[in-house]
């Protein structure tokens, strides 16, 4: 079976948006820091980039997260593969995500850094994919919401392959 991606959203029109969320957030953090989490590995180009676009103070840290094996269905049942290192309790969060499908890694997530005792917890996400919901969660930042298709580059994958794309893509098989 061949695979073929086709572009969704260009490297240009990634980069754009991601600048556009950063400057938002810069506006609605200021005069405080913000501790922001890149959920890894989907969200590790994601989150540093829109750091980077940030112009109030930023703390930087990952954690990991499972909930897929290698098929493109998520499972629901979500674990931490690797914790957090800095201490969060009383600090603004913000939970950079690389896609938001069922909803169960950032009900999830909320719920954890809830339990931590943060300050405050907002969650940002480069793509929704809202047809495909199944927990309710509020999203604050979103980059682009598309279509319920199965997507990589940009940090997204399909079986690890294809996160070093620079821009977005559709996964097409045909044999
Ligand atoms: P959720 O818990 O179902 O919302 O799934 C979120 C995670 O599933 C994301 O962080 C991705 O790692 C993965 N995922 C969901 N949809 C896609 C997709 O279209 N392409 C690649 N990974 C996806
Ligand atoms: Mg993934």
């Amino acid at each position: 079976m061949a695979e073929n991606v086709r572009v969704m959203l260009s490297e240009e029109d990634v980069t754009k948006r991601i600048r556009e969320l950063g400057a938002e957030i810069s506006k609605d953090y200021e005069g405080e820091e913000l501790v922001v989490v890149g959920i890894l590995k989907g969200a590790a180009f994601f989150s540093t980039e829109l750091a980077k676009r940030i112009t109030v103070p930023v703390y930087m840290d990952f954690m990991a997260t499972g909930s897929y094996g290698s098929g493109t269905v998520s499972t629901g049942d979500v674990k931490i593969k690797k914790e957090l290192d800095l201490d969060v309790t009383g600090k603004n969060v913000l939970v950079a995500e690389d896609i938001i499908d069922s909803g169960n890694t950032l009900s999830f997530l909320l719920k954890y850094f809830e339990d931590k005792g943060v300050k405050s917890i907002r969650l940002a996400t480069m793509l929704d994919k809202p047809d495909r919901r199944e927990v309710d969660v509020h999203v604050d930042y979103t980059g682009f919401t598309i279509p319920d298709e199965f997507v990589v580059g940009y940090g997204l994958d399909y079986d690890q392959k294809y996160r070093n794309l620079p821009y977005i893509g559709v996964m097409e098989f045909d044999d």
